[in-house]
C-alpha cells in the first residue's frame, strides 16, 4: 500500500503566484485553485480544509465557494434545482443563460440536458469504444518505440509531454475528424480555458477554438463524400426533426475535445507518477496482469483529475454558509474521493480495493459521457507502459509539474528507464 497523499506533498510548492498575480495566503478565506500551490499539494489542501473549514470561501473570482466533503460534492453535484451547470469552469467571466449552455450537454441544466446527453450516447457505448481498441494499443506501441529509440536504456523520457498527452488527442482527433497534427494548438486552447480561470485573456479572435472548429464544420460541411466521424454525426442529427444548432454543433465539439484530452492525459500521467516511484506496485502488476482493471480504478479515485464547477441557482444553506444565487461553486470530485468518511485509508493507493465507487467521473445526471473511452485509454496506455517499460524510476521528483486549475495531473513527469524489454512494434509485426 501506498501513501498517495503524502506522495503528493513532495511534489513541492514553489512557483510564481497564479493568474491573478496575488498568491495565496489563507487557504480558507482566499483559496485559489488556479495558484501553483493548489497544483502541487492539492490533497493537503483537501485534508486540511475538511476538518477545519468544510465549505470554503474566496472573494476570487467574484465568489466561489469550496466544499472538500464527499456528502457536500455528493449533494451539489445531484441538486440541479439549487445548482445550475451553465457554468462549469470557473471564471471571472459571467457564463450566458441556461438550460443550453455553451458547451452541450455539460452546461445544460435540465430538461435539455437529457436531450443533449442522449443524442451523443451511442457514440460512447462499449460497443462504439471496443473497435478503437486496437487502434490505441498500435499508437501506444508507435509512441513506446519512438520514445524509447530516442532515450535509450537508462537514459530519460518525459512520460507525460511524450506519451500520456499524445495518446487522448489523436484518439479524439480520429473520431472528430480533425487533424491530429493540431494537437499543440488544441492544447493551447485547452490550456487558456482550463487553467487560468479567464484571468489573462488578451486573445485574438481569430485564433480561439470557436473560430478553430467553425473552419474544420465548415469542411465537413463543403466535403463531398461523407467521413462517417463524430462531427458528421452531429452534422446528421435532429432534435424533434430539426437541425441542431451552429452554436450547439460547436460546443459539443469544444467540450468533446477539452473533455477528452486533459483529463486522459491527466490520469495516464498520474498513474505512470506513481507507478514511477512504487516498484512494488509495478512488480504486482507485472505478476497479476489481471489486477490492471481494478488498478486502473484505484488510480482514479487516488488521482482523479477533473474538479467540476457550478452556479448558484437558488439560495441554499450548506454546511453551515448560504450559498447565494450568482455565486460560484467548485465540485472537486478528486477531494470527495479522499475523504476519509467515504473511504477506507481514502490516502492510500490500494491496488485491489475492493469497494471502490469513485466519483471521478462525477456524480448525478452530469456523469462524464466517456467514461468507457477514457477508461478503455488509461488501460491499454499503463498496459504497454509496462510491457515495454517494466522498470522505471523518476528521474528528478523535483521537476515533475502538476497542471493548475480544474484538470490536474502531470505535465512535466521525467523518467529514467531502467529497463526496456520486448521488440519494437514493428519487429512484433
Ligand atoms: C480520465 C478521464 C476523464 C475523467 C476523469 C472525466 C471526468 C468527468 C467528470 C467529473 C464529468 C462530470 C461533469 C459535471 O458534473 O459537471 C464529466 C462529464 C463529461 N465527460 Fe468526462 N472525463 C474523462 C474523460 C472523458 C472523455 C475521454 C470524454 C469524451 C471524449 C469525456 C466526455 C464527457 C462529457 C461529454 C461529459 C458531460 C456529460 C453530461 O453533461 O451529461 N470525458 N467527465
Amino acid at each position: 500500500m501506498a501513501d498517495a497523499g503524502s506522495d503528493m506533498a513532495d511534489e513541492g510548492a514553489t512557483g510564481p503566484p497564479g493568474p491573478s498575480g496575488c498568491p495565496v495566503t489563507d487557504w480558507s478565506t482566499d483559496f485559489d485553485h488556479t495558484d501553483p500551490q493548489y497544483a502541487a499539494r492539492a490533497p493537503e489542501i483537501w485534508d486540511e480544509l475538511r476538518s477545519s473549514c468544510p465549505v470554503a470561501r474566496s472573494e476570487r473570482f467574484g465568489g466561489v465557494w469550496l466544499p472538500t466533503r464527499h456528502a457536500d460534492v455528493a449533494s451539489i453535484a445531484h441538486d440541479t434545482d439549487h445548482f445550475s451547470s451553465r457554468g462549469v469552469i470557473v471564471s471571472v467571466f459571467e457564463p450566458g443563460p441556461g438550460p443550453v449552455g455553451y458547451a452541450p450537454p455539460i452546461t445544460s441544466d435540465p430538461p435539455f440536458h437529457e436531450t443533449a446527453r442522449r443524442l451523443l450516447l451511442p457514440a460512447f457505448s462499449p460497443k462504439a469504444i471496443r473497435p478503437l481498441e486496437p487502434t490505441t494499443t498500435a499508437l501506444c506501441r508507435e509512441l513506446l518505440d519512438d520514445l524509447v529509440e530516442r532515450a535509450g536504456e537508462g537514459g530519460v523520457a518525459d512520460a507525460a509531454i511524450e506519451y500520456a498527452q499524445e495518446i487522448p488527442v489523436r484518439v479524439i482527433a480520429h473520431m472528430l475528424g480533425v487533424p491530429a497534427s493540431d494537437g499543440d494548438r488544441f492544447r493551447t486552447f485547452i490550456h487558456r480555458i482550463m487553467e487560468t480561470g479567464g484571468q489573462n485573456d488578451a486573445v485574438d479572435p481569430a485564433d480561439t477554438l470557436s473560430a478553430y472548429l467553425l473552419d474544420i464544420i465548415e469542411q465537413h460541411r463543403g466535403s463531398v463524400t461523407p467521413r462517417g466521424d463524430l462531427i458528421d454525426f452531429l452534422l446528421d442529427a435532429r432534435i424533434d426533426g430539426e437541425a441542431l444548432d451552429e452554436d450547439h454543433i460547436v460546443g459539443t465539439v469544444a467540450l468533446l475535445l477539452i473533455a477528452g484530452i486533459d483529463t486522459t492525459w491527466s490520469a495516464i500521467g498520474a498513474a505512470l507518477w506513481h507507478l514511477a516511484h512504487h516498484p512494488e506496485h509495478r512488480a504486482r502488476l507485472l505478476a497479476e496482469p489481471d489486477l490492471l482493471l481494478m488498478a486502473i480504478e484505484e488510480f482514479l479515485r487516488a488521482y482523479a483529475p477533473v474538479t467540476m464547477a457550478r452556479k448558484v441557482a437558488r439560495e441554499i444553506e450548506l454546511g453551515g454558509r448560504t450559498l447565494e444565487p450568482g455565486d460560484w461553486v467548485l465540485l472537486p470530485f478528486p477531494a470527495a474521493n479522499r475523504d476519509p468518511r467515504a473511504f477506507d485509508a481514502a490516502d492510500e493507493v490500494i491496488l485491489d480495493r475492493a469497494k471502490n465507487r469513485h466519483a471521478a467521473f462525477g456524480l448525478g445526471i452530469h456523469r462524464c459521457l466517456g467514461s468507457n473511452l477514457a477508461r478503455m485509454e488509461l488501460t491499454v496506455a499503463v498496459r504497454e507502459w509496462l510491457l515495454r517499460v517494466p522498470d522505471f524510476e523518476l528521474a528528478d521528483p523535483s521537476a515533475v509539474r502538476w497542471s493548475a486549475g480544474q484538470v490536474r495531473g502531470p505535465r512535466t513527469l521525467p523518467v529514467r528507464l531502467r529497463t526496456i524489454t520486448g521488440p519494437s512494434s514493428e519487429e512484433a509485426a
